[in-house]
């Protein structure tokens, strides 16, 4: 079970970091911070997260054709391994900054960050998913600490990470709460998603807030 109390923490170079609780930033260029090592699953730097490869294909069509993953996602179900490759390689590889969340070298999901462009470029738009057989266990809660330090050092510019979320999805809610993001209010009949218009909540993690513990 990847549960959070299944985790043992440690002091690393940053290098090796792979779940981050309070990084510091010394005056060295070695930064440190606190690194998770599952007690009982093996999730590796290596395995965490990395940029989908057109390989990951056959593993992200296990998930990505199942409609209660996509249900909350923008993107409509992938049927074959023809479509998984072909959105890898047009959606996946080219985006700013989408990696695949991986356990035992397997992509499970996918956690996205997405600046926007211009006078607006402080601010990006997170997502994420995993297949459902893998729901519950903190992965995405834990994927998406790892991703916020490291999203902010490689956009210097971005100062606002924010996500809707449709009333509904619990799940999606939890992860943001307990990673720290604020829930800043609630737009009603928002979002065009899958025929429909749904009304979605509003997250925001600011720069200088802090992931919580
Ligand atoms: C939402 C989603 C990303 C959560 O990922 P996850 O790895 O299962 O999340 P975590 O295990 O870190 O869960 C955080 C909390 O949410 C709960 N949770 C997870 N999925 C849930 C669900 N479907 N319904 C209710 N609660 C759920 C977990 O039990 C946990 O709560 P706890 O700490 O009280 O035990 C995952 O369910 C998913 O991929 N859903 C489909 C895609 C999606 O909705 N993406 C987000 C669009 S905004």
């Amino acid at each position: 079970m990847f549960k959070a109390e299944n985790f043992q923490f440690q002091v690393v170079p940053f290098h090796e970091v792979v779940g981050v609780g309070d990084i510091q930033w010394p005056e060295s260029d070695v930064a440190v911070g606190i690194s998770f090592h599952a007690l009982n699953v093996k999730w590796t730097t290596q395995d965490s997260l990395r940029p989908f490869r057109p390989s990951d294909a056959e593993d992200f069509l296990a998930w990505a054709r199942d409609d209660k993953v996509t249900h909350y996602l923008r993107w409509k179900t992938i049927t074959s391994r023809e479509e998984a490759l072909i959105y890898i390689q047009q959606v996946a590889i080219p985006h700013p900054w989408r990696q695949s969340i991986c356990l035992d070298n397997h992509s499970i999901g996918y956690i996205s960050v997405k600046p926007e462009s211009s006078n607006d470029r402080h601010r990006a738009h997170v997502g994420y998913a995993i297949g459902s057989e893998y729901w519950g266990q903190g992965i995405v809660t834990a994927a998406l600490k790892i991703a916020i330090p490291i999203v902010f050092e490689k956009f210097p510019f971005l100062v606002r990470l924010e996500a809707l979320v449709e009333e509904d999805n619990v799940g999606s809610q939890k992860v943001l709460e307990k990673v720290g993001f604020v829930r800043e209010g609630f737009l009603r009949k928002y979002g065009f998603n899958k025929g429909e218009i749904r009304d979605m909540f509003i997250y925001s993690f600011l720069k200088t807030d802090k992931i919580a513990s």
